[in-house]
């Protein structure tokens, strides 16, 4: 059987996660947020007060952390040993611990079996950051996403605020961008294009508009 495996790649802030829940609406099919385990684990450290950095910290809680999601309405939620973590790991400094967290084989390789299991048993759209180029690499539709630092650190800042969380604009490019150098400088499937993804710069366009993009190459290549 033909899967639908949709991965969407890029940077933070590129408009990733809003294009894949929508093209998932669209198409019917399942959205799984891959950040959203990264940053459960990033959770997991800061509550143990283990440096996400400490690749023997980190190796010594992982075997009995349990990372799993569920859907409600459709929606995603995430779980921390059984305990729905989906709003705590949207606050600010989870961002980081998740980069920092990522970049340890031991934790990539736990997140990617659970994403593999799910990309072989649903039609299902990945968002992350190493979906086309190393979880799927045989995914049939692979688009990476990026935009202009400064449009991404103020989607970031409008989605904060939005929450009612305060944040400085010029902190926010900072972090983005040291975030950025991060995912894309680690030596285990680091952040990048893979070759045969189709690169979409939405720094000026609507997320509606980016939605639309991707419709048209998934369903023109499916008829
Ligand atoms: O997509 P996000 O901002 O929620 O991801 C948080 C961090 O998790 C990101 O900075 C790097 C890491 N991540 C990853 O390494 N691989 C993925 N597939 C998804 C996220």
């Amino acid at each position: 059987m033909n899967r639908i495996n949709i991965a969407i790649d890029g940077p933070a802030g590129a408009g990733k996660s809003t294009v894949a829940r929508a093209l998932a609406e669209r198409l019917n099919i399942l959205y799984l947020d891959t950040g959203a385990m990264y940053r459960a684990l990033g959770l997991k450290a800061l509550s143990l007060g283990v440096d996400p950095n400490d690749r023997a910290g980190v190796e010594a809680f992982l075997p009995a952390t349990e990372v799993t999601v569920g859907y409600e309405n459709g929606a995603q939620r995430t779980f921390l040993d059984g305990k729905d973590v989906s709003a705590a790991i949207r606050e600010h400094p989870v961002s980081k611990a998740a980069s920092d967290i990522s970049k340890h084989p031991a934790v990539r390789m736990k997140m990617v079996e659970l994403q593999r299991q799910i990309a072989a048993a649903r039609d299902v759209v990945l968002d992350g950051r190493d979906i086309g180029s190393f979880v799927l690499p045989d995914a049939p539709f692979k688009f990476y996403l990026d935009a202009r630092p400064e449009v991404r650190a103020r989607r970031r800042y409008d989605e904060l605020t939005a929450k009612g969380q305060t944040c400085d604009l010029a902190a926010l490019q900072r972090d983005i961008e040291e975030r950025d150098r991060n995912d894309k400088g680690r030596d285990f499937a680091p952040l990048k294009q893979a070759a045969d993804a189709v690169r979409v710069d939405t720094s000026d366009l609507s997320a509606e508009e980016v939605t639309q993009k991707l419709l048209e190459a998934v369903r023109g290549r499916k008829a």
